[in-house]
């Protein structure tokens, strides 16, 4: 089973462990994929709802793993023991979904060895959470999907890892390893909003709070421009 280049990257990115937890797993390839390829001992695959967590039960019967995987129907960590899994995996949902999650669940969030977030949607707020918490951002990729773009972050809870200055500054591209795809994902961007705005000043009525909203994204994205110019990897 051949799993989608979003899902590949965070499945190749995991090393041997006993214990991965794939939270709102949906349909079981990611867990599937890591004991067939003997990168966990052991998966568990959770879902909130019941129809998902069906179809992951049929599937991994299908495949005859079911001593390797067990699917469990709740809702985000509380599906989860304290220490029971080493690496946790979130992907697929909004950055703020993602971000409840792990503070209703903050002691298993700080007791997993890794945690790798894939947020479809406000990945600056998730961020920004993530070092207010104090969860290490070690890794960060942005990936190409179609036409699309994904962002993947790698964390996990240390200490007073980080210090007031980075807690204000916010770029959450910053995060992301240097790659053609990051400077696809922050052109294509640039773009978008530069569109936005020039579209918005021709109206006569112009709707100014919108036009200084994009603007504002726009001097964010060009930032991250300028400062993928000065940390070009050798
Ligand atoms: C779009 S699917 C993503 C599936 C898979 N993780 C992926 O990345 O391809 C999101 C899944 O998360 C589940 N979900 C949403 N909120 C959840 C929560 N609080 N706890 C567990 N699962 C949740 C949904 O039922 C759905 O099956």
């Amino acid at each position: 089973m051949d799993l989608t280049p979003r899902l590949a990257v965070i499945g190749e990115s995991i090393d041997e462990c006993d214990v991965v937890a794939d939270i709102g797993s949906d349909h079981a390839y990611l867990p599937i994929y890591l004991i067939n390829n003997n990168k966990a001992k052991k998966a568990i695959a959770t879902d909130i709802n019941k129809g998902p967590a069906e179809i992951s039960m049929k599937r991994v019967k299908k495949y005859g793993l079911e001593q390797h995987i067990e699917i469990r129907i709740g809702d985000g960590l509380s599906a989860l023991k304290d220490k029971e899994a080493d690496i946790i995996v979130i992907a697929g949902m909004g950055g703020i979904l993602i971000q409840n999650i792990l503070s209703e669940g903050i002691d298993i969030a700080r007791s997993a060895g890794e945690l790798i977030l894939q947020p479809m949607r406000d990945s600056r707020i998730l961020i920004k959470w993530l070092i207010q918490n104090s969860f290490e951002i070690f890794n960060g990729e942005i990936v190409k999907e179609n036409d699309k773009f994904y962002e993947i972050i790698w964390t996990r809870y240390k200490q007073n890892c980080y210090d007031e200055k980075s807690i204000d500054m916010i770029n959450e591209m910053f995060y992301y390893k240097n790659s053609p795809a990051l400077l696809e994902y922050i052109d294509k961007k640039i773009s978008e909003y530069s569109g936005i705005i020039d579209h918005l000043e021709n109206f006569t009525h112009k709707n100014q709070k919108r036009i200084e909203e994009c603007s504002k994204e726009l001097i964010h994205y060009k930032e991250a421009k300028k400062w993928l110019s000065l940390n070009v990897e050798q």
